[in-house]
């Protein structure tokens, strides 16, 4: 892809997700504020936006989202700061549709199948709330995103649509039918479990995943396991052939690659950040109160982030290794998700209970072992990073995860990462961190000592070949393979086409 001013014009990207990269608030005053959308997808797509002209469609979170794009009609609206190649759209959806589509079928319904955290002895239960949920929220606004992304491809037909996560899955089929040239790229960032754990879902509701996905020419996850799973879901949910050598489905007359890219940091970006006097300013205080040694972990509230057994593993491990007591703090930052999902209310208040219990039986008033705080700062969390003897990875599941990338690469103490054999990042970093099952404790407890005690020249080389690794696959290398298919692809397509109508005319 060029950088140049006059861009090809299949060089142009539509990007949608259900986040975007700003939203629009009024403030006190009555300003309006401009904020950056939350969540590691947002950071990692805006470095795309730098490569090219991007129309980035998204659901309009706030009033003002929605006031903004009513006064701007069916017009893309300029970012302010972002230059002009940079532009937005937000679809509006209905707070009733919307509360059902991402409430009630995304978080949890699907995120819970895609992590395996449904307990199915107890839920969930599909009612008729969960099927009205299906229809009336989910497909309703799978639907609008697909109608603003049709106006945007009537303006650009060349343009390559590139939609995300979980949020989106049956919009791929409805562009499709109005665009059936078009140019079409998914990403799923979070993990693809395998066939069994899918059939919770109706059938109806399944195959309607399956085949809005399959509406797509590429389908793009981080890992090789998640692409095989996927793979393995279309032959067993759909009874289709695929070819896993060549990692391929054949749907409808065309051809869908099932691929994986390893998403990253932009590693330059985000040393510049652990450089800045915000960081620094967050640093003293954590410096003043650290103790001899730092375990540090840095989550959104998310039951696939797995905080209550790391907690749990730490008590184990106070009660096992006593010399330790009053020498450690463990400093958790978890930052808020979710909390119109019951499910995640729920776990905020256990992991608020575990935490107040493990610090009462092992704390004095001198010492709080467990340093827990509710709140979202980068700048705290960079701080951290950069101070951490031990960090604490022990997802559940999970599709990447950007911590076991962003902690290391930014360590200034040889810290050991402790790392779930579950997260996608354990592909590629898995042997130069202590992996651990995320479900078992007693390996979590031992990990930890382990890496207290490891020796000064194994803990630095473990780094080192880590911040090497992210620093070489980094944000860049996971857009430009990507690009690279893409192009490959529609030369594919494009063979194809011609031999086609080469067979017509014989
Ligand atoms: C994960 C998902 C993203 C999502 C983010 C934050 O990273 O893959 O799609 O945006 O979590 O979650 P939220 O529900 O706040 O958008």
């Amino acid at each position: 892809m060029t950088t140049s001013d006059t861009p090809r014009a299949d060089e142009q990207v539509i990007l949608v997700s259900n986040r975007g990269p700003v939203t629009f608030h009024t403030d006190d005053n009555g300003d309006q504020i401009m904020v950056p959308g939350g969540g590691g997808l947002v950071t990692a797509l805006s470095g795309l936006v730098e490569l090219t002209p991007v129309v980035w469609i998204s659901a309009a979170i706030s009033d003002d989202d929605a006031r903004i794009q009513r006064a701007a009609g069916n017009a893309p609206i300029p970012i302010p700061g972002r230059g002009t190649r940079t532009t937005s759209r937000f679809v509006l959806i209905k707070r009733e549709v919307y509360d059902q589509y991402y409430n009630v079928i995304a978080n949890p319904m699907l995120w819970f199948i895609q992590h395996y955290l449904w307990n199915l002895s107890r839920a969930p239960d599909i009612r008729q709330n969960e099927l009205d949920a299906w229809e009336l929220g989910y497909q309703v606004a799978n639907r609008r995103f697909a109608e603003v992304v049709s106006q945007e491809l009537s303006r650009r037909p060349d343009a390559t649509v590139m939609l995300h996560d979980y949020h989106l899955y049956t919009a791929p089929g409805v562009i499709r039918e109005a665009h059936p040239d078009a140019f079409l790229h998914f990403f799923v960032h979070i993990p693809w479990s395998q066939p069994d754990y899918w059939r919770v879902l109706p059938n109806h509701i399944r195959e309607a995943v399956l085949e809005g996905l399959l509406a797509n020419d590429i389908i793009a996850f981080h890992t090789a396991r998640y692409a095989r799973n996927f793979l393995l879901c279309c032959e067993d949910l759909l009874g289709l052939r695929v070819d896993y050598d060549q990692r391929l489905v054949q749907w409808q007359g065309r051809d869908v690659w099932i691929r994986s890219y390893p998403i990253s940091v932009n590693a330059p970006t985000f040393e510049a950040i652990a450089a800045s006097p915000e960081v620094a300013a967050e640093e003293a205080p954590i410096l003043r109160r650290r103790r001899t040694y730092l375990i540090v972990r840095v989550d959104r509230v998310d039951l696939s982030k797995n905080a209550i057994r790391g907690f749990v593993a730490f008590d184990v491990f106070l009660d096992r290794y006593p010399e330790f007591a009053e020498e450690i703090t463990f400093f958790a930052l978890l930052q808020p998700s979710r909390q119109d999902v019951p499910e995640y209310v729920e776990y905020l208040d256990k992991i608020r209970e575990v935490v107040s219990r493990i610090n009462t039986k092992h704390g004095n008033t001198d010492w709080m072992p467990i340093d827990l705080r509710i709140q979202s700062n980068m700048a705290q969390a960079v701080a951290a990073y950069k101070h951490f003897d031990v960090l604490m990875v022990n997802a559940i599941y999970d599709g990447m995860n950007l911590v076991a990338k962003e902690g290391p690469l930014i360590n200034e103490r040889n810290g050991v990462m402790i790392l779930s054999e579950n997260t996608g990042a354990h592909e590629e970093l898995g042997s130069f961190a202590l992996s651990v099952n995320p479900f078992d404790i007693e390996d979590q407890a031992e990990a930890i000592y382990k890496a207290l005690t490891m020796p000064l020249d194994e803990r630095s080389e473990r780094l080192n070949h880590i911040k090497r690794i992210v620093r070489e696959n980094d944000i860049e290398k996971w857009m430009n393979a990507q690009q690279v298919d893409i192009a490959a692809k529609r030369d594919h397509d494009q063979d194809n086409r011609a031999r086609a109508s080469n067979m017509t005319d014989d």
